[in-house]
């Protein structure tokens, strides 16, 4: 079969970030041999040459010393090493875009084969990569043969991607187009004095050389839910930091606010001053405020590609107002129903603490607003609305017990949040 277009990619600073990794098993081979830890900048070389070369010259390791060196470092690479990697963002987006034109992708790395593909494979990237070529055994091999595999056998246009000079001139040999980018390690002198095609600063540049003109895939929108005092904005820090080493391009927003006209009317309805505020103007606001936000954040997100986090949505509504304030849940739903317009998210987090322990932790905090400031009965309501939701709703909720620690809780959602986000990138 013939290929009207392959796209093959370097894995290191061009598919992947992967200093962390290294560093980390260069920190324990260290303390292992009872070597002085070696500073960043000299932690900083270990990038890119082979690692007998890096022990001797950056840390004065002789003879057999160099071999332990390498298979110390080994025992930690093999099993946590590996995984200390980055996927930059946006490459997600184009490695569909690209899948979408019904391009052949490949990967020509200077890294073995195995492990190379170990890491393909815990990105979730398999399903957009039609080979992956790396060392086999112990020797090394030529950027020329490695791209020759990572190619098939026959094509018309083709592309040899990568972050150093390597990569430019091994994509030459083989007489292909190839793309310098600058998002690695490599500089764009580098990459224009070995002879680049082209050259793409960001990911985003990248995205329009390979697929000029061509839409976005849709993104994702979450939203994550809870009582005061369930710990949401140390979860979204968590969370954010899984997704984006997934190489996911998150962006986040809050409700209610997430854009001008919206932060006003947040301003209206936390005032304290406003006493005075009935519970359907009360409703009325924070739907308005959504209906903004819907249209000038949400949906532009999405369409871009990106995923949307967004801190509280209409379940909000339904719980505080149709719960807490006794609107009831259906009136609350009509009345949100035109500032949604069918825009739901497609997962939500809920952060699992009952009303008392929302009320002990927000006793504790300096300064309350005027929801926060309500009795616990109202608290009480609004937990009760939550379960409710959740129970007709599960498969949306991704329920977390959110009195464990901070690390624990942003484990297991990670781990459910990318497991669906990954399934609707099919
Ligand atoms: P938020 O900024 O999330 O406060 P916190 O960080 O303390 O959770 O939300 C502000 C308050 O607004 C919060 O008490 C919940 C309430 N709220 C509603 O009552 N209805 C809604 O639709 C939304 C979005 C929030």
């Amino acid at each position: 079969m013939r290929w009207e277009k392959c796209v093959i990619f370097d894995l290191d600073g061009t598919l992947t970030q992967s200093e962390e990794g290294i560093w980390n098993c260069v920190r324990y081979t260290a303390e292992k041999m009872g070597y002085p830890v070696p500073d960043a900048a000299t932690l900083r070389k270990f990038i890119g040459p082979p690692l007998t070369y890096s022990f001797r010259e950056f840390m004065g390791m002789e003879g057999e010393e160099v071999d332990r060196a390498v298979r110390t470092y080994r025992e930690r690479y093999q099993v946590t090493g590996l995984f200390e990697n980055r996927v930059f963002p946006g490459i997600r987006r184009l490695l569909r875009m690209l899948k979408r034109q019904g391009c052949w992708i490949g990967i020509a790395t200077g890294k073995p084969q195995e492990p190379s593909e170990r890491i393909v494979e815990y990105f979730g990237l398999k399903k957009y990569i039609d080979a992956v070529a790396g060392p086999l055994g112990f020797h090394s091999e030529e950027k020329e043969d490695l791209i020759r595999r990572a190619l098939p056998e026959e094509y018309g246009e083709a592309w040899m991607v990568g972050d150093r000079k390597f990569d430019i001139e091994g994509g030459r040999k083989v007489g292909i187009s190839t793309l310098g980018v600058g998002f690695g390690y490599g500089s764009e002198e580098e990459l224009r004095q070995a002879g680049c095609t082209a050259y793409a600063a960001t990911v985003q540049d990248a995205i329009d050389i390979l697929c000029p003109g061509q839409e976005n895939p849709q993104g994702a929108f979450l939203s994550i839910e809870g009582l005061d005092g369930s710990g949401k904005s140390t979860q979204i820090r968590l969370i954010t930091d899984a997704m984006e080493r997934y190489g996911f391009e998150v962006v986040h927003s809050r409700e209610p606010g997430g854009c001008k006209v919206s932060e006003k009317i947040r301003e209206v309805l936390l005032d304290k001053d406003n006493v005075g505020m009935t519970d359907i103007t009360e409703a009325l606001l924070y739907a308005a405020a959504r209906a903004q936000h819907v249209r000038e954040v949400i949906r532009p997100a999405v369409n871009a590609g990106k995923v949307l986090l967004c801190d509280r949505f209409v379940d909000s509504s339904v719980a505080y107002q149709g719960g807490g304030r006794q609107l009831g849940v259906e009136r609350v739903l009509a009345i949100n129903a035109p500032a949604v317009d069918g825009t739901l998210p497609m997962a939500t987090i809920y952060l699992d603490i009952d009303h008392e322990t929302s009320l002990k932790r927000r006793s504790a905090a300096s300064e309350l607003d005027r929801m926060e400031m309500e009795a616990d009965s109202f608290h009480a309501r609004t937990e009760a609305a939550y379960r409710e939701l959740i129970a007709r709703d599960p498969q949306r909720f991704i329920v977390v017990d959110a009195t464990r620690t901070p690390e624990e809780i942003g484990k297991a959602v990670a781990e459910q949040v990318l497991a669906r986000l990954m399934e609707a990138e099919e």
